[in-house]
């Protein structure tokens, strides 16, 4: 891979890079797309980390067919896609991780502990794999793109991160590969979620600032499911994912991760 993104970049034009877990949804497309508009050469990633998940999380059931995502990448005129097998990106003897210890111990961080840590490990690697002059992520996972963020500050990175906005089904729920795990009823309860972002929103845009206010108004809506679990609700500054008492327009992400019976999903808006 390293030696083909020489001869792509050779041929002309800027690297752009997209990284997924693969099982490709219109989320995923719209990054590709993103990457398409601005790059000369589009570079997909393609592999299920498995030190991004937790022991007891899905990584033996994560959802993929590798001939359907090909084919949706040759159409979205993909230069190439990268799919490595699991140990030739993690021999028996790699031991070496990237840690932000920070920003990355916050929302997600608390109930996946060394989730963060595989995924800086991994979007480092590919970083070095790939060597793109810019990558794209998506909004949908916000604290992701925060923390990934402070590691190409940190570490002086030399690619430039660009966000596109999440893609949502027609009520609202966002795209996510985890989405093919729900039944019908659940996928109903689902959508519980982001009607409840959508009136944060609102309350916000009356002028409400009160971060209490909004989160308790969340939680309740929530909770008129009853296969939606809250894991935590929570409004924060875009960039830290620190928490904040007031919301700043334009700075203020609400967040929320919720249990749906066994299926765990995130979404957030910006404020
Ligand atoms: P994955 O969940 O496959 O997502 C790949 C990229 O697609 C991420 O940047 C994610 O934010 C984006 N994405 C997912 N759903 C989206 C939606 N509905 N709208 C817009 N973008 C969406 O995120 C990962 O993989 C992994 O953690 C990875 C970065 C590849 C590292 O293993």
């Amino acid at each position: 891979m390293q030696s083909a993104a020489i001869a792509l970049r050779s041929k002309g034009g800027r690297i752009g890079f997209v990284p997924t877990m693969g099982y490709l949804h219109e989320g995923h497309m719209s990054l590709i797309e993103a990457a398409r508009e601005k790059a000369g050469k589009v570079v997909v990633s393609i592999f299920v980390n498995p030190i991004q998940f937790g022991p007891n999380e899905d990584y033996e059931r994560y959802p993929h067919d590798f001939d359907k995502d090909r084919s949706a990448c040759e159409k979205a005129d993909v230069d190439c896609v990268f799919y490595p097998a699991g140990d030739e990106m993690y021999p028996r003897n790699f031991s070496t991780f990237i840690n932000e210890e920070t920003y990355s111990k916050r929302l997600c961080g608390i109930s996946r502990p060394n989730h963060f840590r595989g995924v800086l490990t991994v979007v480092g690697k590919l970083f070095n794999i790939v060597r793109p002059d810019f990558a794209v992520f998506g909004q949908k996972d916000a604290q992701q793109v925060a923390v990934i963020r402070k590691m190409v500050d940190d570490l002086h990175f030399p690619v430039e991160i660009i966000v596109v906005p999440t893609v949502r089904e027609e009520d609202g729920l966002a795209m996510s590969s985890r989405n093919h795990y729900l039944s019908r009823h659940q996928r109903e309860d689902a959508a519980v979620i982001s009607q409840a972002l959508f009136r944060a929103k609102e309350m916000v845009g009356s002028g409400i600032v009160n971060t209490d206010r909004v989160e308790a108004e969340v939680s309740n809506i929530l909770q008129t499911k009853r296969r939606v679990r809250v894991i935590y609700v929570s409004i924060v500054d875009l960039r830290t994912m620190e928490a904040r008492r007031e919301i700043v327009p334009g700075e203020s992400l609400l967040a929320v991760a919720a249990w749906v019976d066994e299926i765990r999903l995130i979404d957030n808006i910006l404020l």
